[in-house]
């Protein structure tokens, strides 16, 4: 079974595809880190985020296991990646890898922007994770500062608004939620709720 988590940035979608990965014993494909990926390459080798052939080079260059680390889930990197997921040549370059973690054999979870409209149309399960976008920035402020980072919530909140617009945006693959796709709004559901809400969904179409 497929199980595609779809979702604006911060509003629980990762947390709730680890859980339910960990609950369906299926592998877990957070495709963010994709896209972050292709970006700290880039900055790394200083060259610039819109450079069309030098990210396509990173993206095509990425393996699934140089991912997880602390430095990647960083807030300067979550902007960067949304600069370089613009670039359709880019997410092009990222399909493959993507479709065939969702092709093992018993299923997997994959959370992401696309992955109900784009990567797996054909997914049995389909969520599309909302919150208000304040609700995302105080959670996301207060993640950050357990993180022991100095935060302010006004500027966590112009984050996430400019990310949204700019990945809603977009050409190619822009955050929409897929026509058979089941919205789950966690602005007032703590986070045990939304799993067992976002679990009964998958139950439901097993
Ligand atoms: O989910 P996360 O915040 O890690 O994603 C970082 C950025 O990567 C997003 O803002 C979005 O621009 C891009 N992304 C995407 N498609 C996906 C996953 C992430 O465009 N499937």
């Amino acid at each position: 079974m497929i199980v595609a988590i779809d979702g604006p940035a911060a509003s629980g979608k990762g947390t709730l595809a680890r859980r339910l990965a960990d609950y369906l014993n299926l592998p877990h494909l957070d495709t963010g880190l994709l896209y972050r990926a292709t970006a700290r390459t880039l900055i790394e080798h200083g060259q610039n985020l819109s450079d069309v052939h030098a990210a396509v080079a990173a993206a095509r260059g990425l393996s699934l296991t140089d991912f997880d680390t602390k430095e990647l889930r960083g807030r300067d990197m979550g902007e960067a990646a949304s600069i370089v997921a613009a670039i359709p040549e880019v997410r092009q370059a990222l399909v493959d890898m993507q479709r065939s973690f969702a092709a093992r054999p018993g299923g997997a979870v994959l959370d992401g922007r696309d992955i109900g409209t784009v990567i797996c149309p054909q997914a049995e399960a389909k969520i599309y994770v909302t919150a208000s976008p304040e609700t995302r920035a105080s959670r996301r402020a207060l993640e950050l500062k357990g993180q022991g980072e100095a935060v302010d919530y006004q500027a966590v909140l112009e984050e996430i608004r400019r990310r949204d617009a700019r990945d809603a945006s977009r050409a190619l693959a822009p955050l929409r939620l897929a026509e058979d796709a089941v919205e789950l709004d966690t602005t007032d559901l703590d986070i045990e709720a939304a799993f067992r809400t976002a679990l009964s969904i998958v139950e439901g179409k097993r």
